[in-house]
C-alpha cells in the first residue's frame, strides 16, 4: 500500500512519545482503522497530494508490526517495535553488491537463499523461449543479478548463447556484455534483443560479441564500451560434448577430451576474470554428465579449477533439471537403461558461486 510518508513517520513519532500503555495502544488501534480505507482515514496517510513524499510499503508486514506494538505487554517494548516500524519506513540499508534493503528483508520473499533451487516453470515472458537447445531459465540470471549486482553496473557473461543472461540484465536495468562463439547464435541474441524493446533499452547496454572468450582481448572489449570493469560475470559452458554447439574447434563442446575441456575452460576463466572487480562474485551453471557406464563430475572438475586459483566457494547449488528436447521423448528408455546400468537419470545440475579471491 501507497502511504504518505511524512505522514505516517509524524504520527508514529508521536505515538512513540506516548508515556502511558493504553493509550498508545489505542492510538494505534485508531491508527489501523484509518489504514482500511480512505473513507475512514481522517489522518490523511492515505490521502498523497502531488508532491507529496509517499512509501509503497507490504500491507501485511505494515499491519503486523502495528498488531505487534498493540500486543506488546509493556510500553517499553511497544516503543521498541515503533522504532523498528519507522525504521523500515524511513532508512534504506543496502550492502556492498546488490540493491536489497536489508531494513526490509522480508519484502524479499521470491529471493531465495537456500541451496536447493526447485524452479517449476520457464519465465516465457516477452522474448525469452526455450528454442535454444541448451539455454537456461532466465529464473537463473534472474536470481543471480538481483542478488550480486546493483542497478547500472556491468555483468559479464562469455558463453552468451541466446543471450538470456542480456535480456534479463537490461530487464533489471544493468548493462551487459555477452561473448558467443557461434555467428549465427549471436545474431538470434542479437535478434531477441532488438524485439525486447522494454522502457529500459534505451539507456542499458547489452552488446553481444562473437569470438572466442579464450582468446579475445575482453579488456580492449570492455575500453569499447567506456569502461575498465565489469562487476558480475556468468558462466554457463557447454557441459563438455553433451550438446554440440557449432563445428568450431575453439568451441569447449568440441574437445576431444576432458582434460582439453578442463584447459580450455580455465582460459576463459582468467580471461574473464581479469576483468571483474575484486571481491566480487561469478557464478557457473554447470551440469554432470554420464558415458560408457560412467558418471562424469563435470560440477566438480570445473569446481577444482577454480579452487586451484584460489577464489573462494561461496555456494553450491543445486537445481532442478528439466528434461532436455532430446531425452524428453525418451523418458521410458532412460529409465530402462537406468535400472539395467546401475546409475540414476540427472535430474540436476550446479550453480557453483564464488567470491575473486585476491590471487584472482
Ligand atoms: C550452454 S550454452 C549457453 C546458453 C546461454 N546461457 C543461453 O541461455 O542461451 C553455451 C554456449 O557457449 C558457446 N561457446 C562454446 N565455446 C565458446 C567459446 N570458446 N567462446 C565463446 N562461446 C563459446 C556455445 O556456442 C553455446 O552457445
Amino acid at each position: 500500500m501507497i502511504l504518505n510518508k511524512g505522514k505516517i513517520l509524524e504520527i508514529l513519532t508521536d505515538v512513540e512519545g506516548e508515556s502511558e500503555h493504553n493509550k498508545l495502544c489505542e492510538k494505534i488501534t485508531f491508527l489501523m482503522q484509518n489504514l482500511g480505507s480512505v473513507k475512514h482515514d481522517k489522518l490523511g496517510i492515505l490521502n498523497i497530494t502531488k508532491n507529496g513524499d509517499t512509501v509503497d510499503i507490504n500491507g501485511e508486514i505494515l499491519f503486523s508490526y502495528l498488531d505487534k506494538i498493540r500486543s506488546a505487554r509493556t510500553i517499553d517494548r511497544s516503543k521498541y517495535y515503533i522504532q523498528r516500524l519507522i525504521k523500515y519506513i524511513a532508512e534504506e540499508k543496502t550492502g556492498k553488491i546488490n540493491d536489497i534493503n536489508l531494513n526490509r528483508w522480508k519484502e524479499y520473499d521470491d529471493i531465495i537463499t537456500d541451496s536447493l533451487w526447485v524452479l517449476e516453470r520457464r519465465d516465457n515472458s516477452g522474448v525469452h523461449s526455450a528454442e535454444y537447445w541448451g539455454n537456461f531459465i532466465p529464473q537463473i540470471p534472474n536470481q543471480l543479478l538481483r542478488r550480486y549486482t546493483k542497478k547500472n553496473e556491468w555483468v559479464l557473461d562469455p558463453f552468451a548463447g541466446s543471450g538470456t543472461t542480456l535480456i534479463e540484465a537490461r530487464r533489471l536495468q544493468r548493462n551487459s556484455v555477452g561473448i558467443e562463439i557461434n555467428p549465427q547464435v549471436a545474431d538470434m541474441a542479437l535478434g531477441k534483443l532488438q524485439k525486447d524493446r522494454t522502457i529500459f533499452s534505451e539507456n542499458y547496454c547489452a552488446e553481444i560479441i562473437v569470438g572466442d572468450s579464450a582468446s579475445l582481448n575482453i579488456k580492449n572489449m570492455l575500453k569499447k564500451l567506456g569502461i575498465d570493469s565489469v562487476q558480475f560475470v556468468i558462466f554457463h559452458p557447454p557441459y563438455w560434448d553433451i550438446i554440440k554447439f557449432s563445428g568450431n574447434k575453439n568451441d569447449l563442446s568440441n574437445c576431444e577430451t576432458l582434460d582439453d575441456f578442463l584447459k580450455k575452460f580455465g582460459y576463459i576463466l582468467d580471461n574473464s576474470l581479469s576483468v571483474l572487480d575484486s571481491g566480487r562474485y561469478f557464478a557457473i551453471v554447470i551440469g554432470d554428465k554420464y558415458s560408457r557406464g560412467e558418471w562424469i563430475p563435470l560440477g566438480f572438475y570445473v569446481m577444482q579449477e577454480v579452487l586451484k586459483r584460489r577464489h573462494i566457494l561461496k555456494s553450491i547449488i543445486v537445481k532442478n533439471f528439466e528434461d532436455t528436447r532430446g531425452k524428453r521423448n525418451q523418458k521410458e528408455l532412460w529409465r530402462y537403461r537406468a535400472l539395467v546400468g546401475g546409475f540414476y537419470v540427472f535430474k540436476h545440475e550446479y550453480i557453483l558461486l564464488f567470491k575473486k579471491g585476491n590471487k584472482g
